[in-house]
């Protein structure tokens, strides 16, 4: 073997061990990186941090419904003010008018247990729960306010 051979064949074992060595260490990166994606995969979606992160849409929500009081002690004329007065005031899609005792007369008749019946189950172009966030209170409230304004003499239920 003569010394050029010889630096030779060590050069080519250099270069092919600088090769192996420099696949090997890419080929470890990508393991690395790998496991670690897989393992933030595998963690459970945690409900609490989902809570916390929808909770300040949900506050905001209610604070601009309740407009002052909270949801559920609003009075008939607040919940009225705040909901019901955007069909009824002008009587949009047939809405029965606030103050109209013509259009109130015959709904009159179903009391208020049939009128609450109504607005929380819908009906026609009134939404379910009259597209509010009030309580079963609150919207009989909101019905005695505006049946009493039309000629109606109902009567609030008591506070519980
Ligand atoms: C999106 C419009 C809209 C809003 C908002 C709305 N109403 Fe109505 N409401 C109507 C319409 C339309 C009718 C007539 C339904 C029918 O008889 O065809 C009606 C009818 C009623 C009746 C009579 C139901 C019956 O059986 O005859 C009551 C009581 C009533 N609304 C209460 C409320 C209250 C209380 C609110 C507020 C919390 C409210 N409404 C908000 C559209 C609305």
């Amino acid at each position: 073997m003569s010394a050029t051979a010889n630096s030779e064949f060590n050069f080519k074992k250099i270069i092919v061990w600088g090769l192996i060595i420099a696949l090997g260490s890419i080929a470890f990166v990508f393991a690395m990186v790998s496991i670690a994606r897989s393992a933030k995969g595998l963690q459970q979606p945690d409900p609490e941090a989902i809570n916390s992160r929808i909770a300040p849409v949900a506050r905001v929500e209610f604070a601009s419904a309740a407009a002052g009081a909270a949801v559920g002690d609003r009075s008939g004329e607040q919940v009225y003010k705040a909901t019901c007065v955007a069909c009824h005031e002008a009587g949009v899609a047939n809405a029965p008018k606030f103050g109209d005792k013509a259009a109130w007369a015959p709904r009159l008749a179903l009391g208020l247990n049939g009128l609450l019946k109504s607005a929380i189950a819908g009906k026609n172009a009134m939404p379910p729960r009259a597209g509010s966030d009030a309580n079963d209170a609150e919207l009989a409230r909101a019905i005695v306010y505006m049946a009493n304004k039309a000629g109606g003499n109902l009567k609030e239920p008591a506070a519980k």
